[in-house]
C-alpha cells in the first residue's frame, strides 16, 4: 500500500454533491437502504430516462438466482433518451467531436446531425430486414458511424454486440456464431496510427464461414480500397443518405437485452455478457454525471474503443444521455508524436479526460516536455480505468498532466458491472494514490476470505484482505451471459453465494478505502486489455510443435501484466527462433495482435502436482523473479523441473 494520506482535491465543489463527503454518506446509505433506496433511484431515474411507459416496480429479483431486474414494466427507448430528448435545447450543440486519425481532420456533428444519422442508419437496417430482437455485430472503427450504428440498433431494438475491431477473423466469426448475428456492419477500412487495417477483408473471411448473415453493412472510412463487394454487401455509403432523417423509436422493455459484449474469463471461450436498456443506461449516465462532476460546457474525452465496455459507456451512452459533447478518438497515444493526447487537449479545449494506466506509463516514458508544450488549462478531471495504477504514474498524471489542479477519478469497474462501482467524486472524495477509493451510489463491496468465503472483519483504523465481492444488485449489473445462464451463474454468483464475485483480489485500508490488488483467477490484463490464459494456451496448442501450454501473468512495467507462456514441445521438435516467431504468431492470429505473447518458454516440464495440475503459482513467481518465494514445492510430482525452469526464464528474460 503505497500511500495513506490522502491528497485533497483540488477543484472545489462537486457541481450536483455540493456537500461534499457528507452528502456523498447520506446520498450512499440512501442508495442502499432498503426503506429508501426504491425512492433513491426513482428520482435518480426521472432524471435520466425519458419513460415510454412507467415502470411498475424499480427492482425485484436477486443475486440467488440472477434474477435482478430493474424498473420492471417500463417502456423506453435508448437513443431517444440519448438524441431526442436533447433536440429541443442542445440541437446545434456539438454531441460527437471527431478526432481522426491524422490531426487537424477533426469533425464535429450536432445533436441534430447525429440524430438525423441514427435514423437514417436504423431505417437502411430495417430495409434490408433487420427486425427488432436481431443481433447486429458490429465491427468498426473509431469513427461516428459507430456510435450511430449502435445507437440505430438501440432505437429499432436490436440487441448489439460490438467486436474490437482488432480482433482476428476468427475470433470475430466465434462471436456473430455466438449471437447468431444475421446482420454484420463494418467499415472498409480502419484507420490507427497511420497504418490502415482492412476491416472489410476481415469481416468477409469471417463472414463466408457464417451461412446465417444475411447482409453486411458496409461503412465508408477512407473508400481507397477496392474491396471486392459480395451480393450480400450494402454500401452504407449510398444508401444512407437516401433513407429518410426520422424513424420511430421502439418502446423497448426495460430487462430486455440492449447488448452483449464477448469478454474473458478463466475458462473456455469468452463469453457474451448482457446488459439490459433501462438499468445499463440508467448507471452510463449516473456515473458519467457524478463520477467526473458533468457539467454543460465540458468537452468529454474517453480515448477508450468503443469495442470495450468502457468505449460504450463513456464514449456514447454516458455522455449522450447527458447531453455532453463526447470525443472520439480514432488514432494512438504516439501518433504521429508522444504529445498527441495534449495537443488534442489543446485543439479542442477538453475538459474531462479519461484514459488506462498503461497509456499514463508508456507516455511518461517519454518525459514531461511532450506534455508541457501543449495548453492544458482547460482539464478539470482525468480518469483512469482498465487496471490498478501505481502510485508513481498517479503522480504523474496528477502533476504533470493536471498541473496538479486536476481530480482523478480512479475508476474501477468491469465489463460485467456496466459502469463504475467504486471511484473517487471529484471535489468530495479524498483521493489516494493507487485507491479506487470509495464505492459508488447502490454498490455495497465486500472484502471476502478467498478459502471460506466469510466477510473479513473490519472496523475503522484496521485492515482487510481478501476478494472482492459485491452483495446486492446494482441497475447496470449484467444480467447473465447470452446463451448460458449455467455459465453465468457459475463464473459470477455461485462462488461466494449471495454475492457477485468480481474476480479480483482487494484491500480495505484503515480509512476504508478500496485497493484493488488484480485479478486472482486465470484472467490477465495486459495494457488494460482482458485475456483468459485459457484462449492463448488453446491457440498455443493447436499448433502441431506444442504440446502443453501455461500461461501466466508476469509484473510489465508499461503493460501492467506481461504475457509469459510456457511450453512443452511435441517429441522430436527442438526450440528455434523461428518457431517461437510462429508461435507469437498464431497467438496474434489466433486472437488479435493485443494477445501477441512477450514471452515464449519452452521448457523440459511443466511444473506439475502428482495429479497432473500444472502448479501456476510456481510459474508466476518464477517469471516475477521471485523465486526465493515459491513456497512448498514437495507436493510437485517432479521437483526437479524447477531448477530447469528458473535457469531456462532467466535465459528468455
Ligand atoms: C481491472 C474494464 C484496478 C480489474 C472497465 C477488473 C481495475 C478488470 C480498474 C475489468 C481500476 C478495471 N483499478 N483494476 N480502476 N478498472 N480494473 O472487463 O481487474 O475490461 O476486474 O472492464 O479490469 O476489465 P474489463
Amino acid at each position: 500500500m503505497a500511500e495513506l494520506k490522502p491528497v485533497y482535491d483540488p477543484i472545489g465543489q462537486h457541481h450536483a454533491i455540493p456537500g461534499g463527503l457528507k452528502q456523498y454518506e447520506e446520498m450512499y446509505k440512501e442508495s442502499i437502504d432498503p426503506s429508501t433506496r426504491d425512492e433513491f433511484w426513482r428520482k435518480q431515474s426521472a432524471q435520466f430516462i425519458d419513460w415510454i411507459r412507467p415502470y411498475d416496480r424499480v427492482s425485484t429479483g436477486g443475486f440467488a438466482v440472477g434474477d435482478h431486474a430493474w424498473f420492471v414494466g417500463g417502456q423506453l427507448n435508448v437513443s431517444a433518451c440519448c438524441l431526442d430528448r436533447h433536440l429541443a435545447t442542445k440541437a446545434d450543440k456539438t454531441a460527437i467531436l471527431w478526432e481522426a486519425d491524422e490531426p487537424g481532420q477533426s469533425k464535429k456533428l450536432s445533436y441534430l446531425e447525429v440524430f438525423h444519422g441514427t435514423c437514417r442508419v436504423a431505417n437502411a437496417l430495417k430495409l434490408h430486414g433487420c427486425r427488432k430482437g436481431d443481433f447486429v455485430t458490429i465491427y468498426m472503427p473509431m469513427m461516428p458511424d459507430t456510435a450511430m450504428a449502435m445507437l440505430a440498433c438501440t432505437r429499432i431494438g436490436c440487441p448489439h454486440s460490438v467486436v474490437f475491431a482488432g480482433f482476428t477473423a476468427t475470433s470475430l466469426k466465434d462471436r456473430i456464431v455466438d449471437s447468431q448475428s444475421k446482420w454484420v456492419c463494418t467499415a472498409d477500412v480502419g484507420k490507427r496510427g497511420s497504418k490502415t487495417i482492412k476491416l472489410k477483408e476481415i469481416t468477409d473471411a469471417a463472414v463466408n464461414d457464417c451461412p446465417n448473415v444475411e447482409r453486411v453493412f458496409v461503412f465508408k472510412r477512407t473508400g481507397e480500397h477496392g474491396v471486392p463487394y459480395h451480393a450480400r454487401d450494402v454500401h452504407m455509403d449510398l444508401v444512407v443518405p437516401k433513407m429518410r432523417p426520422y424513424c420511430h423509436a421502439e418502446a423497448m422493455g426495460s430487462e430486455e437485452t440492449m447488448f452483449t459484449l464477448y469478454t474473458s474469463g478463466s475458462t473456455g471461450k469468452p463469453k457474451g455478457v448482457a446488459h439490459s436498456y433501462a438499468g445499463y443506461l440508467l448507471f452510463a449516465a449516473m456515473t458519467t454525471k457524478y463520477s467526473f462532476d458533468l457539467r454543460d460546457d465540458d468537452v468529454f474525452a474517453c480515448v477508450a474503443d468503443v469495442g470495450w465496455i468502457t468505449g460504450h459507456s463513456y464514449i456514447v451512452y454516458g455522455p449522450l444521455c447527458n447531453g455532453a459533447t463526447t470525443v472520439m478518438f480514432e488514432s494512438v497515444p504516439t501518433y504521429p508524436d508522444p504529445g498527441r493526447y495534449w495537443q488534442m487537449v489543446a485543439t479542442h479545449k477538453i475538459s474531462v479526460f479519461y484514459t488506462a494506466p498503461t497509456a499514463i506509463r508508456a507516455l511518461m516514458a517519454y518525459g514531461d516536455e511532450p506534455v508541457k508544450k501543449h495548453d492544458r488549462s482547460s482539464l478539470r478531471i482525468l480518469g483512469t480505468v482498465g487496471e490498478p495504477i501505481n502510485p508513481e504514474a498517479w503522480r504523474w498524471y496528477f502533476q504533470v498532466v493536471g498541473d496538479s489542479k486536476c481530480a482523478i477519478a480512479d475508476t474501477y469497474w468491469q465489463t460485467e458491472t456496466g459502469g463504475h462501482v467504486m471511484t473517487p467524486l471529484p471535489g468530495v472524495t479524498p483521493m489516494k494514490p493507487g485507491s479506487c477509493c470509495l464505492p459508488f451510489f447502490g454498490v455495497e463491496p465486500k472484502v471476502l476470505d478467498a478459502q471460506s468465503g466469510q466477510e473479513v472483519a473490519w472496523s475503522k483504523g484496521q485492515r482487510a484482505d481478501g476478494v472482492l465481492a459485491l452483495a446486492k444488485p446494482w441497475p447496470s449489473a449484467c444480467r447473465t451471459v447470452w446463451g448460458d445462464h449455467e455459465r453465468y451463474m457459475a463464473t459470477y454468483l455461485d462462488c461466494y453465494k449471495p454475492y457477485y464475485f468480481t474476480g479480483d483480489g482487494c484491500t480495505k485500508d484503515e480509512d476504508g478505502y478500496y485497493w484493488i490488488t488484480g485479478r486472482v483467477d486465470d484472467v490477465l490484463n495486459t495494457s488494460g486489455h482482458r485475456i483468459g490464459t485459457a484462449e492463448v494456451e488453446s491457440a498455443l496448442v493447436a499448433h502441431p510443435a506444442v504440446a502443453q501450454a501455461a500461461t501466466i501473468g508476469y509484473p510489465h512495467d508499461i503493460k501492467g501484466q506481461g504475457i509469459c507462456c510456457y511450453l512443452e514441445l511435441t517429441k522430436g521438435i527442438t526450440e528455434s527462433p523461428e518457431l517461437l516467431k510462429e508461435l507469437k504468431g498464431a497467438v496474434r492470429s489466433a486472437i488479435g495482435p493485443f494477445a501477441t505473447p512477450d514471452l515464449l518458454i519452452p521448457v523440459a516440464g511443466l511444473p506439475k502436482t502428482r495429479s497432473g495440475k500444472i502448479m501456476r503459482r510456481i510459474l508466476r513467481k518464477v517469471a516475477a523473479a521471485e523465486e526465493d518465494q515459491l513456497g512448498d514445492v514437495t507436493t510437485l510430482a517432479d521437483p526437479s523441473v524447477v531448477p530447469l525452469l528458473i535457469a531456462k526464464v532467466k535465459q528468455a528474460q
